[in-house]
């Protein structure tokens, strides 16, 4: 703990202002007394008491990532319930001043960082057991792109607590015609900023409950449960996973680096050729291996296309194809035999190796890059 007297807490208190987030440091000091937005003098206890519904009973052991934790009220609590390891994260340097401050004071062992949710990512920060985004997802821009790297992060649960589009002016979901196709349409509202909006402190969208509900499964998460929040504005979502990565069958997070270890640069005419190549799962999605048909939809594969030398249209495209040997996590690497005949023409070719994932998308056109291999036939 932290050795200030009464007189320089209260000055640091003073210093770091103005509060969001009340929080007791003993002796009867406070970190506010009145309210700076308009939110309760004693917020966010009000919403912690709803929020503890829908989280574990025990911490004991658990890791704990709170996203927008502010100066750090909930990550207060969580480590007093036991956590392992806590770790909060707020994009505004001046709240994660005063974080670190109520920390010292408590002498609580938290740890704090300046991120934003954009920078989520789990080959850095590890993944957490529990995640917490209260009141955090309104204010992001880029709300889809906002929960896919807190789906990313977590593990297990997120408890996502957000103001939403107010039921009573909501149309509710419907079904309507687009593009051909009748899917079902959930409110959500985007609310018009001046240009100059701040992203951390403007609100950007009101999902609706059902809209939220879809966008949380559509980044992957298994179950999602809304609890329901006293205020009719507000909800409170659990939102649980199965596996700590999601499979091939997501597509936005597959990545490969691949390269080409041994294999002939020349051959006769139809000759069965050997390569193998050594393919590291640099995305967040575990790559399944699939039955032998090779035919099951998201089994990832290795591929191989031929071009001209020179030429940019395919002269054989997907001219083999190979399986990996399991299944690969994220960060393992496989490597990978594939056989394949060279072309019948004497020429100048160039292999490209690229990773597909069966009927849903090859992985040159996620992002990844193919290898390339030049083969003479002689
Ligand atoms: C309404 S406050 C909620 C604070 C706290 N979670 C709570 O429930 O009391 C929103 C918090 O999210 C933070 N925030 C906003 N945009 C962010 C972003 N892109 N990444 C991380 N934190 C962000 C803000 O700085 C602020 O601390």
């Amino acid at each position: 703990m932290m050795t200030m007297t009464r007189e320089e807490i209260e000055a640091r208190v003073e210093r770091l202002g103005p509060w969001f987030h009340c929080i007791d440091l003993g002796g009867g000091l406070l970190t506010k007394t009145e309210s700076a937005v308009g939110e309760p003098v004693e917020h966010p206890r009000p919403t912690w008491e709803k929020v503890r519904a829908a989280l574990p009973e025990e911490f004991d052991g658990l890791s704990v990532l709170d996203v927008g934790c502010n100066a750090g009220f909930y990550a207060v609590e969580l480590k007093r319930r036991g956590a392992r390891r806590v770790l909060g994260l707020d994009s505004q340097r001046n709240l994660v001043r005063q974080a670190l401050f109520v920390r010292d004071v408590l002498g609580l062992d938290v740890e704090y960082r300046r991120m934003s949710v954009y920078d989520l990512d789990p080959r850095e920060l590890g993944q957490f057991d529990v995640t917490l985004a209260l009141g955090l997802v309104y204010h992001c821009k880029h709300l889809v792109l906002a929960l896919e790297r807190l789906f990313a992060v977590t593990r297990g649960l997120l408890i996502l607590e957000t103001a939403i589009y107010p039921p009573e002016r909501s149309p509710g979901s419907f079904t309507y015609e687009v593009g051909g196709l009748q899917p079902v349409l959930h409110p959500l509202a985007y609310v018009e900023n001046p240009g100059e909006a701040k992203e951390a402190i403007y609100n950007w969208f009101l999902p609706g409950t059902e809209a939220l509900v879809a966008l949380l499964r559509n980044v992957g998460f298994d179950e999602v449960e809304v609890f329901p929040a006293t205020q009719s504005d507000r909800a409170i979502f659990a939102c649980r996973k199965h596996e700590a990565y999601p499979d091939s069958r997501w597509i936005g997070y597959l990545g490969a680096s691949l390269a080409v270890e041994e294999g002939p640069s020349h051959s006769r005419p139809g000759e069965v050729l050997t390569f193998r190549v050594r393919a590291e799962n640099t995305g967040l999605a575990r790559w399944l291996r699939g039955d032998d048909t090779g035919t099951q939809e998201a089994s990832v594969h290795l591929v191989a296309h031929v071009f001209g030398a020179e030429g940019e249209e395919p002269l054989s495209w997907y001219h083999a194809g190979a399986y990996l040997p399991g299944d690969v996590a994220p960060g393992e690497t496989a490597t990978i035999e594939i056989a394949m005949r060279a072309p019948a023409e004497p020429g100048r070719y160039r292999l490209e190796f690229d990773m597909v994932s069966e009927h849903l998308a090859w992985f040159e056109d996620l992002g990844s890059e193919v290898v390339r291999h030049p083969l003479t036939v002689e």
